[in-house]
């Protein structure tokens, strides 16, 4: 399937991986349009496009779901969730609301409307902590927070509704995607937030060792991953992780950050979060390459580089 002329929904395409997918898929000649009620994400960063509609409101608000379904789309890219584990320690109940329930309504909505491809961004949180390192397609997932609980929720919905309606999707697994337009805060990634305090020589505090480790991945990469996962046939009905299959220490995403900022900032160390217990993660992305033709292109220190040099704009 190519993107020319396709139209294709995108909830939550203002966020920090949506906007970069929407921008994408407008280069592609795709019709676009954004649902998404900018609880987590600041107006204006999608600009007035051609060939982009952007509606707001709550995924979870039937009338508005039927206002946007009267029209039809080809594809349908669903990132609106809310975001992320720590946030979900604090409200759970809004949680499974919006991740849960909302998935649910985009995903009957889509069926009911004939989307051709439904893409669901899941997450690599949803496995949890085992005695693997790498973190394959079928290792057991064992969610720790209720965040990963609803996104593993919500992979559950896709095949339920695929085998009930006969709507096919593809689940892309996302592993600490950063990149421009990842916004810093209270609830927010660890780069975003570093970055933010080296541009004012704020030290940097890691919560843990620093031995800690993630497959960041940088957000031009996840976008082609789902791309992918919408356009590929083999993808039908697939779950895939979407990484770079390699492991980035916490305190080497410090000094790198701290280098590309030219800062004065320290790094100190506090406890690890009481929530956080996965110490390492690697994603296994074979399934990816060979069946969707996948392949991260970016280096950590070459994309820790293009992030800091986009927040110092
Ligand atoms: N960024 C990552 O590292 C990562 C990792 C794993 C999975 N994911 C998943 O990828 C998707 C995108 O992540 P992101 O980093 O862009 O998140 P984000 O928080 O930056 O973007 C989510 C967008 O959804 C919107 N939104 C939230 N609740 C909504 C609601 N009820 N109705 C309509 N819109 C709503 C927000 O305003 C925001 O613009 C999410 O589904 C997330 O769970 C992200």
């Amino acid at each position: 399937m190519t993107l020319l002329k396709k139209r294709v929904l995108v909830t939550g395409g203002n966020g920090a991986v949506g906007c970069n997918l929407v921008m994408r898929l407008l280069k592609l000649d795709a019709k676009v349009t954004v649902l998404d009620d900018f609880s987590q994400s600041t107006k204006g960063n999608l600009k007035n496009y051609k060939n982009l509609r952007i509606i707001k409101g709550d995924i979870t608000n039937s009338k508005i779901l039927q206002k946007i379904f009267s029209k039809k789309f080809d594809i349908v890219f669903h990132l609106a969730a809310r975001f992320a584990n720590e946030m979900s320690v604090h409200d759970p109940l809004e949680d499974l609301r919006v991740n849960v329930e909302g998935t649910l309504k985009i995903l009957l909505e889509s069926a009911k409307h004939d989307v051709k491809r439904f893409v669901y961004t899941s997450s690599s949180s949803l496995y949890g902590q085992s005695n693997f390192v790498t973190k394959k397609e079928n290792s057991f997932p064992k969610p720790s927070t209720p965040y990963a609980a609803s996104k593993l929720s919500g992979e559950f919905y896709c095949n339920a509704i695929h085998e009930s309606y006969s709507m096919d999707y593809t689940i892309v697994r996302l592993s600490n995607s950063y990149g421009p337009y990842d916004p810093s805060g209270k609830f927010r990634n660890v780069i975003p937030n570093f970055i933010k305090a080296a541009l004012s020589n704020k030290n940097l505090i890691i919560t843990g060792t620093g031995n800690e480790t993630r497959d960041f991945t940088y957000v031009d990469d996840v976008v082609n991953g789902i791309i992918l996962a919408g356009t590929k046939s083999n993808g039908k009905n697939e779950v895939f992780n979407l990484g770079t299959g390699k492991e980035t220490k916490i305190s080497l995403i410090a000094k790198q950050i701290i280098k590309h900022t030219n800062s004065n900032s320290k790094i100190i160390f506090s406890p690890r979060r009481s929530f956080d217990h996965i110490i390492r993660r690697k994603m296994d992305i074979l399934k990816a390459k060979k069946l969707l033709g996948y392949e991260p292109k970016t280096s950590i220190s070459d994309g820790i580089k293009m992030t800091c040099d986009w927040a110092k704009q």
